[in-house]
């Protein structure tokens, strides 16, 4: 994900669920990062990161009263919790936050009825739109047998301007 989030050269970075930062470990260092994790017990390992973050919130992202709408960032980065179709309010709430976004997400995001209508058809009346779609090949499955499989996605989602060739970049994302 940072290979991708390198050709935008954020130089603020938000990640909302940050568990022990997985998705930071490769961030430049020159970028301000403010990280959100909702459980303390991984905040702490958040607070002992190399390099250090810019700032840490503990708390639940989706309060308004923990993570006010509005502050902007460059960059949303994330690999949201799911259950309850979360990962759509979370990148919702992202994209109040941030120029643009991008998340590792279930393939029902794409093409489920209700994230069609929840997001997607949201998106293009704010003029916003995929960017760039990266299909994971082979992540391994976890979560036990009602868990999360394989079927996860890359997605960028940012404004859809003149700069923007109309057509997103796909690509298959394979392990090395
Ligand atoms: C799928 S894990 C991703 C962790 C890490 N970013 C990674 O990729 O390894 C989701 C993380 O979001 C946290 N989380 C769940 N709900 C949250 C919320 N409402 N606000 C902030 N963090 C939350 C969980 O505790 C967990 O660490």
């Amino acid at each position: 994900m940072w290979r991708r989030a390198q050709v935008l050269k954020p130089k603020t970075l938000l990640e909302p669920s940050a568990g022990t930062g997985n998705l930071l470990l490769h961030v430049d260092p020159t970028v301000d990062v403010t990280a959100v994790e909702i459980d303390p017990a991984l905040v702490s390992v958040l607070q002992s990161f190399d390099p250090k973050l810019a700032e840490i919130v503990v708390g639940d992202f989706l309060d308004d009263d923990v993570f006010p709408r509005g502050i902007r960032f460059d960059l949303g980065l994330s690999n949201p919790p799911y259950e309850d179709n979360r990962d759509v309010k979370f990148m919702l709430k992202l994209l109040d936050c941030c120029e643009v976004i991008l998340v590792n997400v279930r393939s029902a995001v794409l093409h489920r009825t209700g994230c069609y209508s929840g997001l997607w058809t949201k998106l293009e009346a704010w003029g916003l739109g995929l960017r760039y779609l990266g299909i994971c090949v082979g992540r391994p499955n976890y979560g036990g047998p009602t868990g999360p499989m394989d079927d996860y996605n890359v997605l960028e989602i940012g404004p859809i301007d003149k700069s923007f060739t109309g057509r997103p970049v796909v690509e298959w994302i394979r392990k090395p």
